[in-house]
């Protein structure tokens, strides 16, 4: 079942320190859901046995309620604790542009030269640093998501949000759009490159830019 984990779109395959923490948020979930659910199969259990004499006030307020309150508690405080570690902040991150449209993405990233440089479908980032990417759309409404190193963000025409993401090694990493916006919706992928910091790609020293 666990082989459903792996791959290119996985969020449970984190390559990066912010889709880790998402990963690792995932899990605690699964922890506190696996916990309420074993708790309820005990009682059901429980409840084929012979009477047993015991208040029915102790199921309903010590397990019904404090047990349940204490697991979704915890669970909801690591979501919070996550959730503000992973924000993007001004520390100098790279900042890059995405631009959502019926049905692609046309991104704005720093060329080897300084001069940005425009790329369709493919968004370059210097590997182990956190990279900030803006996010809008020209349209309708689309959703910024590459699993394995940050995760989701709505493009919502006339508004830029911020989104930040890392890849702790170079390589390719999918991304897909994640809200649906019409007949092109699931081609709406696109892929996040990447390179050594000291060895930007081609795509980025070439002075005529990219293709429209
Ligand atoms: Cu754009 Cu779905």
């Amino acid at each position: 079942m666990l082989v459903g984990c792996d791959g290119p779109l996985s969020t449970l395959s984190p390559a990066g320190p912010i889709a880790a923490e998402i990963a690792w948020l995932w899990w605690a979930m699964l922890a506190g859901a696996a916990l309420l659910t074993l708790m309820v199969g005990v009682l059901v259990a429980m409840s084929f046995g012979r009477p047993r004499d015991i208040p029915e006030r102790r199921w309903t307020v010590t397990l019904g309620v404090w047990f349940s309150i204490a697991v979704l508690s915890v669970v909801l405080a690591t979501g919070l604790w996550l959730g503000e570690r992973i924000l993007p902040r001004d520390d100098g991150a790279v900042t890059v542009h995405a631009h959502g449209f019926q049905w692609g993405w046309r991104f704005t990233q720093p060329g080897a030269d300084g001069q940005p440089v425009e790329t369709l479908d493919t968004l370059y980032i210097p590997a182990g640093q956190p990279v900030d990417v803006l996010v809008t759309s020209g349209d309708v409404i689309h959703a910024f998501w590459v699993p394995r190193l940050a995760g989701k963000i709505d493009a919502i025409p006339g508004r830029e949000n911020r989104l930040r993401l890392q890849a702790d090694m170079p390589g390719r990493f999918d991304g897909v759009c994640a809200e649906f916006c019409g007949l092109g919706h699931a081609v709406m992928r696109f892929a996040v490159i990447a390179y050594p910091p000291d060895a930007p790609p081609e795509a980025l020293t070439q002075l005529e830019g990219a293709p429209e």
